[in-house]
């Protein structure tokens, strides 16, 4: 892998759960993974949705550019087939009945290069299934935190590596990739953040590759100032409380 991996498996299962737990009625209400089918589940992270993929009797295929996620998937689930690849390198071609993504789109820029790969894997008529945080909305708060601590503490503005369409934005790169597109939904998902450290356990996990031009000194005195400033706005007294906004949706590949 050319790219830095920024993962922390063990990190990502013991703070972020909720990821995949809060996702569990993808699979079984959008995806449908039927038996013998094939499915690709692009971005599995530690591979707890694609076990829960193989559960239904389909032949399930786990994919992500991060070694470290792989392997512990790999070790959670032995007779589970997983692979590491770029999702903008995809190596499929008509394999697959259904691609299904948990929380990974949002991560992969430029999302085009990505969905064309995906619509090759598919055959005709195949159906992607997917999450990722939708509108410009998603993590607002957070992103605003982070953004302010760097220019108060005179540091240079980082751009943030997501993206985050809103329906229109990615009903249209579905469409440009081959897609019908049958349903769309976005909607709030406010989502605890355990601990009285959680603001900073979500900004360690999740933001490492953002703030990486960062000094350790200078990262440590960001995330620290963040997370006052976040305080008012995403510290409900007991817990944090991200500001979450999840977009799905279900596309068909044209034959
Ligand atoms: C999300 O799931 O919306 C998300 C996760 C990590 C970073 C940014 C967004």
């Amino acid at each position: 892998m050319t790219q830095t991996d920024h993962w922390n498996a063990n990190h990502y299962q013991s703070r972020h759960a909720f990821v995949f737990e809060a996702s569990r009625d993808l699979v079984s209400g959008w995806l449908s993974p039927q038996p013998g089918e094939r499915v690709l589940d692009l971005g599995c992270g530690t591979g707890e949705l694609t076990a829960q993929i193989a559960e239904s009797g389909a032949a399930v295929t786990g994919v992500d550019a991060s070694g470290q996620m792989i392997a512990t998937a790999q070790s959670q689930y032995p007779n589970l087939t997983f692979e590491i690849h770029d999702a903008h390198a995809l190596p499929y071609s008509a394999q697959f009945e259904a691609v299904f993504s948990n929380a990974a789109m949002h991560w992969m820029k430029p999302l085009d290069t990505v969905l064309a790969g995906v619509s090759r894997a598919l055959i005709p008529g195949g159906r992607l299934a997917l999450e990722m945080g939708g509108s410009r909305d998603n993590v607002f708060a957070v992103r605003e935190a982070v953004e302010g601590a760097l220019a108060e503490l005179g540091l240079p503005a980082l751009v943030h590596p997501w993206i985050f369409p809103s329906p229109a934005e990615l009903a249209a790169l579905l469409e440009n990739a081959g897609f019908t597109v049958e349903r769309l939904h976005l909607f709030k998902r406010p989502s605890t953040l355990s601990g009285e450290d959680g603001f900073r356990a979500w900004l360690s996990g999740f933001g490492s590759g953002w703030l990486a031009p960062l000094g350790e000194e200078e990262r440590a005195a960001v995330i620290a100032r963040a997370e006052k400033l976040a305080r008012p706005r995403l510290w409900n007294g007991s817990a944090w409380v991200a500001d979450y906004v999840r977009l799905r949706a279900l596309a068909v590949k044209g034959s």
